[in-house]
């Protein structure tokens, strides 16, 4: 059998019903919060605009991204729900933001001031730093932040909606950290507190402490990767059906019967032990395909599993047919929901020495994405 088909030979296919399904779901396990869907990045490589329209329609209720600029992508979208994001840069003009009502977090006294230079009392998050090291005002800087937050709101200057931090280590349930980052997360909140400031919105999980961590849900969780249907915990059973959204997938560009001794791709890193069909399919490393995972990756064609051979090239990997019968043009799934003889997004990364996160973040180049479910 030979899955031919119509289409663009190099395509990420993105399930909105998928994606709605995984955030009801989502939604559904921290009942009690809030949801915020986190489409940075592109959406973790799914497009901004449809993944924040199916977000809207399925009843989110906040949208995150990384940059400010990101925040006005989704503002070009047509959205006017609510936004925050949290990675400005130093030099950073926040005018636009703040005047499209995006709101932006401060992680430091300095970024608070930049944040009141754009004017229009704006909306603002404050981050703590509870014990992931990146962003966020850590120590004595909180104390800092929330002595010059009290003063800037007390004279009407913004007004503080939010107190949030990130867990560094949410993926291991039982690290001890967690316990740490949400002990340090409530002295933190109670410290704005005792400055008269009640933010309206206090918020720490992502998608693994939001699968794992009810303790963690407060007023609102940030799901980013769970809501394309990667989980990042799967190996605890928490009982939240997720889907994977995109499956990526390619249209046989060649295909030949090569005897067994043939050396394939740069380094001829695989040689074949019989003779086979080899499909070469046109995704590269420019295209997301994970250099590190050459000769370790597999696909799905005509419901069967196949493996990937050699090293992947910029444009194409190559994989091994065997005696299957296959056309140019025939369709091979590189990951998808694993239904139909294909990996996922997280077998790939197991595969590569990567997380799922990489997987489907990295993929463009020339790759076109199509949508399917309802808009
Ligand atoms: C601040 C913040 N919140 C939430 C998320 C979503 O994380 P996840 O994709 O694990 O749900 C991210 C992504 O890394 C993030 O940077």
């Amino acid at each position: 059998m030979s899955p031919a088909g119509p289409g663009p030979q190099a395509e990420a296919v993105i399930d909105l019903d998928a994606y709605r399904a995984n955030l009801s779901a989502l939604a559904a396990v921290a009942s009690d919060a809030a949801l915020m869907a986190v489409v940075k990045a592109d959406a973790y490589g799914h497009g901004l605009a449809p993944m924040v329209r199916a977000a809207r329609d399925g009843g989110t209720d906040w949208i995150g991204v990384a940059t400010p600029a990101e925040a006005l992508a989704v503002r070009a979208t047509g959205d006017t729900g609510p936004i925050l994001c949290w990675l400005a840069a130093p030099d950073e003009d926040l005018a636009a933001a703040v005047a499209a009502d995006v709101e932006v977090t401060a992680s430091s006294v300095e970024q608070l001031e930049q944040i009141v230079a754009a004017g229009g009392r704006p909306r603002t998050q404050l981050k703590v730093d509870t014990g992931l090291a990146r962003n966020g005002a850590f120590g004595a800087d909180w104390s800092r932040l929330v002595e010059s937050a009290a003063a800037h709101q007390g004279a009407g200057r913004l007004e503080i909606t939010g107190v949030w931090s990130h867990f560094a280590c949410a993926d291991q349930p039982d690290h001890r950290a967690n316990d740490e980052q949400e002990q340090v997360f409530v002295r933190a909140v109670d410290e704005l507190q005792a400055a008269g400031i009640e933010p309206r919105w206090r918020h720490l999980a992502n998608s693994p402490a939001t699968l794992t961590r009810p303790s963690a849900h407060l007023d609102l969780v940030r799901v980013g990767v769970a809501s394309y249907g990667i989980d990042p915990v799967a190996t605890v059973d928490h009982g939240v059906p997720l889907t994977p959204v995109m499956t990526l997938r390619g249209r046989l560009a060649a295909v030949k019967r090569v005897p067994a001794g043939t050396g394939v791709s740069y380094g001829h890193t695989f040689t074949t032990d019989r003779a086979t069909t080899l499909g070469l399919v046109p995704l590269g490393y420019a295209e997301g395909i994970p250099v590190t995972g050459s000769g370790q990756l597999s696909g799905g064609f005509a419901g069967d599993r196949i493996a990937q051979v050699g090293r992947v090239c910029m444009d194409q990997i190559m994989v091994d047919l065997g005696d299957r019968d296959a056309r140019r043009g025939d369709v091979v799934t590189l990951f998808g929901p694993g239904q139909d003889g294909e990996p996922t997004a997280n077998d790939w990364a197991a595969a590569a020495g990567t997380i799922g996160y990489e997987i489907v973040t990295r993929v463009g180049g020339r790759v076109v994405r199509t949508y399917r479910g309802a808009p």
